[in-house]
């Protein structure tokens, strides 16, 4: 068994910390954070994921976890799992990874080993991270192991994920990819692919990157297809029936701490990264383009009155970080209008949240940003005898146009053509 330092006990730490805990290793969580700290040694926690509230009461009962506001001396193992959040100027922000790599130092003594867990652009490790290490005297690579192991954890199934989920190890050299194998072989089912730092590094935000550019292509096909007579979800159905084409769907824009920033690492790291850059660009504009299609359907925004529904980052959670429905409210409230939101999963993120009917209480047209569980089930003709005016905008194509029609209200839908081809009978 091991001694291990997880330094920040966030949604990647503690659940880290914790699963090695429960596997019988000694794991210290060190955070900046009193909250957290004196949370977790209550056996408590502060962030919202299943399962882990029990596993952690578990592993403090039993003295394996402890919290810890100071980076603890003696440990074999330390594992960096701090923010890596991006500049207003967007690029990567490393505060956190320096100064958690400058904690250990003072603490780290031969034959231990450091794991950088956070998502961080390629070459950290051996641009910003072993310039630091270096000044413990140590031998890096052979007294001192040093890798990267990205996370690829989906919040909401964490537990089961980082058991079962596949992982990269990327050290620095041979003998650290193998040291920290061993490490994750106590708490990982899944397999373990070796590799060097930074192809780690560059293999954790393409992945990310992958995802983003593809959301791109699918909203530049959303706005072509308006300007074209189609309706770009029916192009993608029939599109996607080819055994080697899989194009995702359009939408408001894309959100999220991961997805929405990770690729501008490379952008920063590489001139090369036109296409990145530019799939980066065009998901953000998502929320501008909603906003112009709201101001075609009702005319000028101010005083204008808009029922919101759904303003997460993605269906069925609370999160709302990088939101891009987030961004659509802000804009709407900028050209005047009133806007009611009605979200069932940000009760705790909003000051003013209301009831699906409220909201659209008066409202001259409502808006679909996120497809929550809780409105495929709205009562359309209610929705109707509240509302003002009869502009229905779905996002996300998860309203039925028939019920919406039916209802006597009008459906508009984000990349179909008010302007479709019509076939004569
Ligand atoms: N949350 C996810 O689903 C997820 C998934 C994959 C990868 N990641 C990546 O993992 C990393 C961590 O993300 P997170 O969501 O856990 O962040 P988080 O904000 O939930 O937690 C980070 C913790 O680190 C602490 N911290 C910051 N600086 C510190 C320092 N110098 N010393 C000690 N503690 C410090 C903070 O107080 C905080 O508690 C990021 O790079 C993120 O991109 C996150």
């Amino acid at each position: 068994m091991k001694s291990i330092c997880v330094i920040g006990i966030g949604y990647v730490g503690l659940p880290t910390a914790a699963m090695f805990a429960s596997k019988g290793h000694k794991v210290v969580g060190y955070d900046v954070n009193e909250k957290a700290v004196n949370a977790l040694n209550k056996g408590k926690i502060i962030i919202e994921e299943p399962g882990l509230g029990d596993l952690v009461k578990q592993v403090v009962e039993s003295g394996n976890l402890v919290g810890s506001t100071e980076c603890p001396d003696d440990c074999d193992v330390y594992i960096i799992a701090v923010p890596t959040p991006i500049n207003s100027d967007k690029t990567a922000d490393m505060r956190f990874v320096r100064s958690a790599t400058e904690a250990i130092v003072p603490h780290v003594r031969k034959g231990n080993i450091v794991i950088l867990e956070s998502t961080s652009p390629p070459r950290t490790v051996e641009d910003l991270m072993l310039p630091i290490l270096e000044k413990s005297g140590l031998k890096i690579g052979d007294e001192l192991l040093v890798a990267h192991s990205p996370e690829r954890i989906l919040p909401g199934k964490v537990l089961e994920e980082l058991r079962t989920n596949s992982r990269i190890v990327g050290g620095i050299n041979k003998k650290s990819s193998e040291a920290v194998k061993e490490v994750y072989e106590s708490i990982v089912e899944g397999e373990i692919f070796l590799t060097t730092s930074t192809t780690a590094e560059m293999c954790k935000v393409m992945e990310n990157t992958f995802r983003d550019v593809n959301i791109a292509l699918a909203n530049e096909l959303a706005k072509m297809s308006e300007e074209l007579g189609v309706n770009a979800w029916e192009v993608i159905r029939l599109a996607n029936q080819h055994p080697r084409v899989n194009i995702l769907s359009p939408g408001p824009g894309v959100g999220g701490h991961c997805i929405a920033l990770d690729p501008w690492f490379l952008v920063e790291a590489s001139d090369k990264s036109r296409l990145i850059e530019q799939g980066r660009r065009n998901n953000d504009s998502m929320p501008t383009y909603v906003k112009n299609r709201i101001t075609s359907l009702v005319g000028r925004l101010d005083g204008k009155r808009i029922a919101l529904y759904g303003v997460t980052y993605k269906p069925n959670i609370d999160d709302v970080r990088e939101s891009p429905v987030m961004h659509l409210w802000t804009l709407l409230k900028e050209a005047g209008a009133i806007v009611k939101v009605c979200d069932p999963h940000a009760n705790e993120k909003l000051e003013e949240n209301y009831g699906i009917y409220d909201a659209a209480k008066d409202a001259d047209i409502a808006v679909l940003g996120v497809n929550h569980a809780e409105f495929e089930r709205v009562d359309f003709g209610k929705l109707a005898s509240v509302m003002k005016g009869k502009a229905i905008l779905d996002t996300r194509n998860y309203w039925s146009e028939e019920s919406v029609n039916n209802a006597g209200l009008e459906y508009h839908l984000l990349g179909k053509s008010e302007n479709m081809d019509k076939w004569e009978n």
